[in-house]
């Protein structure tokens, strides 16, 4: 098959979270999996600098956006065999700092630069000499590929009919903008009605994707359940139901070639299954001294990678920790975002210095290195479409302490549902004393040798690797392909 990808960002080459290391992985397994892969990105600032092997193409875009047309050019690098990347380049739209945003405010341009993007993609699906036979989109960004190329095969201006896929990696971020943005598209209003891309009065740009597309899939089997109702469902749950029928769960994988603990650049001591007490011991004692705090093996260490989102629990992690730090334990934390949360992560570590240790910013390097030296791996997420984290740090042999929802419910097993196959901690209701007495329970297996030994052993067989699910993802493509032009028509 030939498959296109079109994705605002992906490993190594663009990241802010999980979206990048899903599509880099997928790409990457298809491809050994006989497929012919492209993946459309944008160029953002720093890309070329990094990667001078990217060449300019003899291809000069020119999109309109209202009334304005706009200029762009396609780079590309043949990554692999069968793997190509096409980089969308637009001076104005895309070299600057931030991906999507600059000191955690969203560029106001934002519209503009993804329905640009979006008109790339659709353009390249178009006219790229390979044809590919189908195009798969990824959240916001991307949500209206789907329709553009839908009207365009309207028109009968497609050689041939282009299915569509769209996979939805958090639907809490939909892009919703003023109705006035839609005139930027060149569609006809038609389209920008309570059935097409409008949500109440605006634009929605994911919307137009969960209608248009003729599959979607989300990222685990646990979110694609709970995305259907009210709680989960962020006001799309009604759309949605309606096309329950094109919608799969596929839990993403872990890439092992990047998150492993054998052969890592960013691991000064290598561990295996093998040695994995001594291999985190020492671990552990680097990443004491790298964070500043008391340098104590018997200490059980807690840590926190990730974007500082209301997603990911931070609300309720905070006090859990005030009160789970008078007690003997150190919290190691990574992250970047909502200036609320540095805020008290920062007031925590002033409080307890040698016991908190904190870096706020993005670091991949240290992210490697708190994953290997901690024994837990906190995820208290108010909701988690699939999470790779935990998957990371069950590699790792560092245990997931996990809110079960989402991805999260669907790869930690907790003593309590299985003695023999536990690999972390798992809790229900959303609060913060749910969480510490998770801890709690963390902590007494920590102090137990055999039971600990046995859950680290467990996480570190778990197997998330990527060939199962690329396998999904081609019967998606296939489904697509079978079905096109069958959107609302669609079998399950
Ligand atoms: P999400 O995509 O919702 O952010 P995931 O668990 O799927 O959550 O993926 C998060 C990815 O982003 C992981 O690869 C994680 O290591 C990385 N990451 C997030 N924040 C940071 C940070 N501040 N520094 C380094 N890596 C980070
Ligand atoms: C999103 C989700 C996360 C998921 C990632 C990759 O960022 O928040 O749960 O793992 O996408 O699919």
């Amino acid at each position: 098959m030939k498959i296109l990808l079109a994705t605002s960002e992906v490993y190594p080459y663009s990241k802010t979270g999980g979206l990048a290391d899903m599509l880099s992985a997928l790409a990457k397994t298809l491809a050994r999996q006989g497929h012919e892969v492209g993946v459309v990105t944008p160029l953002y600032g720093s890309i070329l600098k990094k990667y001078p092997e990217i060449k300019k193409m003899d291809w000069v875009l020119e999109l309109p956006l209202d009334w304005h047309q706009i200029q762009g050019g396609v780079y590309t690098l043949e990554v692999d065999k069968g793997l190509t990347y096409y980089f969308i380049e637009q001076e104005e739209f895309f070299n600057r700092p931030g991906i999507y945003q600059h000191n955690g405010l969203d560029y106001p341009d934002n519209p503009e630069r993804f329905i640009f993007f979006s008109k790339a993609v659709a353009h390249l699906a178009q006219f790229l000499p390979w044809k590919p036979d189908l195009v798969h989109v990824h959240d916001w960004q991307t949500a209206l590929v789907p329709l553009l190329l839908k009207h365009a095969q309207g028109l009968g201006l497609l050689s041939r009919p282009i299915p569509t896929c769209l996979t939805i990696h958090n639907l809490v971020y939909q892009g919703v903008f003023p109705a006035k943005i839609f005139a930027l598209t060149n569609l006809p209003w038609g389209y920008f009605n309570p059935s097409g891309s409008e949500f109440y009065g605006n634009f929605n740009f994911l919307k137009s994707g969960i209608v248009f597309a003729d599959r979607l899939t989300t990222v685990s089997p646990g979110y694609a359940k709970e995305i259907m109702s009210a709680e989960y469902g962020a006001n799309l749950n009604g759309v949605l139901s309606q096309r329950v029928n094109a919608l799969t769960g596929i839990l993403n994988g872990a890439d092992y070639e990047v998150w492993n603990t054998s052969d890592n650049p960013a691991l000064e001591q290598p561990y295996s299954i093998k040695n994995v007490a001594t291999g985190k011991a020492r671990n552990k004692e680097l990443l004491q001294q790298t964070m500043g705090l008391t340098r104590n093996p018997r200490i059980p260490l807690f840590a926190n990678v990730g974007r500082m989102a209301d997603q990911k629990g931070m609300d309720i992690m905070i006090p859990a920790l005030e009160d789970m730090l008078a007690g003997d334990i150190q919290f190691v934390c990574l992250g970047n975002g909502s200036t609320r949360y540095e805020a008290s992560t920062r007031e925590l570590q002033s409080r307890f210095p040698h016991k908190v240790g904190l870096f706020i910013g993005y670091d991949s390097e240290l992210a490697h290195q708190i994953t290997a030296g901690s024994d837990f791996f906190l995820m208290p997420s108010r909701y988690e479409p699939c999470g790779l984290n935990q998957m990371y740090s069950l590699r790792y042999g560092t245990l997931p302490i996990v809110r079960a929802t989402g991805g999260l419910m669907d790869t930690v097993v907790d003593p309590n549902e299985s003695s023999t196959q536990a690999n972390g901690f798992k809790f229900s209701a959303y609060t913060s004393q749910n969480l510490a007495r998770t801890m709690i329970r963390a902590q007494s297996v920590y102090y137990s040798a055999t039971t600990l030994k046995n859950m680290r052993k467990n996480a570190m067989q778990a197997d998330f690797s990527w060939e199962q699910t690329a396998r999904r993802y081609e019967e998606v493509y296939k489904a697509a392909l079978g079905g096109a032009g069958l959107v609302g028509k669609e079998s399950a």
